[in-house]
Order: structure tokens, then C-alpha cells, then sequence
């Protein structure tokens, strides 16, 4: 059985109960050296997509919980991370997502929290939007913060494509999809098992979206974001970094 994050919150009893044993505390880290390590203090951290808080359970986690604000589709996840982390600024931003948040509003606008953030940060979470949703949001997110710093998934970067492919599909199935999105620029991949090359596929609330994932290459996002610092992966990770100022 394939275990991801919206199962914790979306699955049945044992899935919940077998994703609650993965802490994944590593998003600090990824971002610190991305960002060439920051003097974090006093700095306001909006953790867009950031869940119930994950990015505070590194314990060399620097930035102080009074300045650090999480806004997320996930109302359970806020509630959890609002218990976890009293003293940080939870969100409920219930923008439809058809894996995350599919009774939510469709197009809703960022809210404006009032604070004038030093750094956003977004930890996989348009790996797990459509494309025109990412471009949407980051556009409104850049007028929220001085750096925007999120993650995306090169398809082709240690076998990205194929490795999640090779989770839900049989072989031959999966050098099937591997061939069709070989010339891709980007591609989506709806339950793991429908791909769609240069296309965001299926986003819709009448489709049974459990998981939804999206792939861009590199140089794709170099296109879409002319003025990004684009870096790869760090920390054995998976996820290349796209740095706006
Ligand atoms: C894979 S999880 C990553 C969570 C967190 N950033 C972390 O690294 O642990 C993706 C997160 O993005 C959130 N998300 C998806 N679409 C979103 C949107 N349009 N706005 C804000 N959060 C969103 C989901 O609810 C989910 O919590």
C-alpha cells in the first residue's frame, strides 16, 4: 500500500494510522541551505501549504514561533498544528484542492493576514497543485514577502517520475508512461496512475482524487519564472528550490 500525506488526513483508519508513523522533520534544514542559511531571528515566516507545522518539529528550527504564520487547506491540520504550537499563527485557507481540500472554494484569493513577511516558504505543495494554480498563487504570494522559496518535482532529476510510477503501476505499464512523458516539459499524475503530458489533467470534484501530483523540469521553470534562482536538491532530497525575490 502507497502511504502520502493525504492519507493522514483523508484515508481510511489504517492509513491514518500508518502515515501518523512517518514525521517527516526536514523542511528547516532544505530551506536553510537553500536560502544560503538566513539569520532567522526576528524574521516572519509565512509557511504557506505548511500543514499542522511540520517545518517547526526540526529542533534546529530557528525561526521563533510567535513569527512563524501556517496557512493551509487542511482544517484538521491547523487545528493540530494551532495544539502542537500555541504560540505560532494558524490559518484555515479553504481553497479547493481536489486531493486535499475538495468541499473547498474554488480560486480563493490568498488572505491577507496583514503582516509584511520576510520569507514565504512552501514545502511541496505545488508539486500538488495544477499548474495555473501555481502560477496564480505565486503571483499573489510575491506581493506578500520580500522571498518566496518553494519546492517542485523535476521529473527526470534521480529518477523522480519512475520512482513514484513504480509504486502504483506494473513495469510494463510504467515504461509505457515513462516513453509518453520522455519529451515532456512538465507532466501530472492523477492517482498515480493517470498521466498527463504538458497538462494538468483531471482537477475536477466529479473525478475520485485521492493523490495528485505535477512535474516540471528545470528548465521548464527557468521559462516560467525568468527572474527565479532555480537550485537542485539538497540533503538527499528529492525536491529542487525555486527562489524569488
Ligand atoms: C505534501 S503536503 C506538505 C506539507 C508541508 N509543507 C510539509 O512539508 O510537511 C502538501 C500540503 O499543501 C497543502 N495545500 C495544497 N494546496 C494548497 C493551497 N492551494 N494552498 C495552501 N496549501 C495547500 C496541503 O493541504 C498539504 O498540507
Amino acid at each position: 500500500m502507497t502511504i502520502e500525506e493525504v492519507h493522514l488526513w483523508r484515508g481510511s483508519p489504517e492509513q491514518q494510522a500508518l502515515r501518523s508513523q512517518f514525521v517527516k522533520a526536514t523542511q528547516f534544514a532544505y530551506f536553510d541551505k537553500q536560502l544560503r542559511h538566513p539569520d532567522w531571528r526576528g524574521k516572519r515566516v509565512l509557511d504557506f501549504g505548511g500543514n499542522k507545522g511540520n517545518l517547526l518539529l526540526d529542533p534546529a528550527c530557528a525561526i521563533s514561533h510567535h513569527d512563524y504564520y501556517c496557512l493551509d487547506v487542511i482544517n484538521d491540520a491547523i487545528e493540530e498544528g494551532r495544539k502542537m504550537f500555541p504560540d505560532a499563527h494558524w490559518v484555515h485557507y479553504d481553497r479547493y484542492n481536489c486531493s486535499f481540500n475538495p468541499s473547498g472554494i474554488r480560486d480563493l484569493a490568498v488572505p491577507d493576514l496583514g503582516v509584511e513577511f520576510d520569507f514565504i516558504l512552501a514545502y511541496s505543495v505545488f508539486t500538488h497543485t495544477t499548474f495555473e494554480e501555481m502560477k496564480e498563487l505565486v503571483a499573489q504570494l510575491e506581493q506578500r514577502g520580500r522571498t518566496l522559496a518553494f519546492t517542485f518535482i523535476d521529473p527526470n532529476w534521480n529518477g523522480n517520475l519512475r520512482w513514484r510510477l513504480e509504486k502504483h503501476n506494473p513495469r510494463d505499464r510504467v515504461e509505457t508512461l515513462l516513453a509518453e512523458s520522455r519529451e515532456a516539459q512538465w507532466c501530472s499524475l492523477v492517482n498515480g496512475t493517470e498521466l498527463y503530458v504538458n497538462d494538468s489533467g483531471v482537477w475536477d470534484s466529479q473525478t475520485a482524487c485521492m493523490t495528485y501530483n505535477i512535474y516540471y523540469t528545470e528548465e521548464f521553470m527557468r521559462a516560467q519564472f525568468p527572474n527565479a534562482i532555480i537550485k537542485r536538491p539538497v540533503n538527499d532530497e528529492r525536491q529542487h528550490c525555486c527562489e524569488l525575490t
